[in-house]
């Protein structure tokens, strides 16, 4: 049936749908509902009036093809205002549930590394830091350790292929240990001397179980008047039943290094079967924790300290060591693989 009444709701119809539409395809489906060729609305209407009384005819006629038209140019105009409004934004759905942030924690080297700090701060020692990029000297030669000596091959060197010039020195390497902290802090300070120097270092080794080519260690350094080798057995003993428990035992094994004299090594019982003998300690029951000894005459006399008059002892670690040992991690490389499934399991 065609009548004004259907065609004035056929438009108020259509002047409703296009004002929702907001895109190209909105308008299409707009325009195919209404002037489809099949089963266009305002087609129907066209056909009803052609089928109307002839008195009616033309007039009804005249208002579809007005409306028709209207249509037609209001189907344009707005066409012509998206595409010169450019690319459209998605309507924000502000019904839509938030997305839980995911709050995280320190990395377990991280929190290793401040216990340490921790321990070592409330026996009065201070942190303190130094650069990656190291010379030659630092690293090596004031540590009792000339040019050719064998020991700079107990570890492999990551040198620059150009040295690198800094306000303090010239860089030729990325440094192997942190005992070069060990004369850059004697240099600038006289004594007394207690200091714990954390920091990454660099060698030349592939990944495997216990290998990262970079990793952490911290260097401790006490130096006074009179400080003897039970001053070195005391201190570590105290830090491996911190950090390990009072139930730790400890043992000291000879060993060497060239920046110290005596040296030795540190052992803890196994953290895995509390000194029984298990897979994680080769049966033996102990694990080898860390390096010390008595600071070398030689050393003292690179920074200039009288070796007749001070002592000291001096001792290094390997951070992931500590955490791999604590934590029961077969893995060194875990840590650095930022694997959340692995991270998210370290205590807060
Ligand atoms: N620098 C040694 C290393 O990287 C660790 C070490 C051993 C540090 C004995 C010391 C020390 O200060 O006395 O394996």
């Amino acid at each position: 049936m065609a009548d004004p009444q259907s065609i004035e709701r056929a438009r108020a119809g259509f002047l409703d749908e296009l004002r929702r539409a907001v895109s190209d395809a909105d308008l299409q489906a707009v325009r195919d509902k209404y002037l489809g060729r099949k089963s266009g609305l305002i087609t129907a209407l066209l056909k009803a009036v052609a089928a109307a009384p002839a008195g009616e005819r033309p007039r009804l006629g005249r208002l579809a093809n007005e409306l028709k038209q209207d249509i037609e140019a209001k189907l344009t105009e707005r066409r012509e205002a998206l595409e010169s409004a450019g690319p459209q934004v998605e309507p924000v759905d502000v019904s839509l549930p938030g997305r839980e942030p995911v709050i995280g924690h320190r990395h377990p080297l991280a929190m290793m590394r401040e216990r340490i700090e921790g321990i070592f701060l409330r026996m009065g020692y201070e942190v303190v830091e130094g650069p990656e990029l190291e010379d030659d000297y630092h690293n090596f030669e004031a540590l009792n350790m000339p040019p050719d000596h064998p020991a700079r091959d107990m570890q492999d060197t990551l040198y620059l292929a150009q040295p690198v010039r800094s306000r303090s020195h010239t860089a030729t390497l990325l440094r192997t240990h942190t005992s070069g902290m060990q004369i850059r802090y004697m240099e600038a300070h006289p004594p007394p001397v207690r200091i714990l120097a954390p920091g990454r270092v660099y060698r030349r080794d592939n990944l495997d179980l216990t290998h990262t080519p970079m990793f952490m260690q911290f260097e401790g350094l006490v130096v006074a008047e009179d400080i003897t080798l039970a001053d070195l057995k005391g201190t570590l003993a105290a830090f491996a039943h911190e950090l390990f428990g009072a139930a730790t035992k400890v043992r000291f094994r000879p060993s060497f290094f060239p920046y110290t004299e005596p040296s030795a090594e540190l052992d803890i019982t196994c953290t895995s079967c509390g000194g029984a003998g298990c897979a994680v300690c080769k049966r033996s029951g102990w694990l080898e924790l860390l390096g010390s000894g008595m600071v070398h005459p030689a050393v003292f006399e690179a920074v200039g300290y009288d070796p007749e008059r001070y002592t000291g002892f001096a001792f290094g670690m390997g951070i992931e060591r500590a955490a791999q040992l604590k934590y029961g991690v077969d893995d060194i490389r875990l840590f650095y693989e930022s694997d959340l499934r692995f991270l998210e399991q370290f205590p807060l």
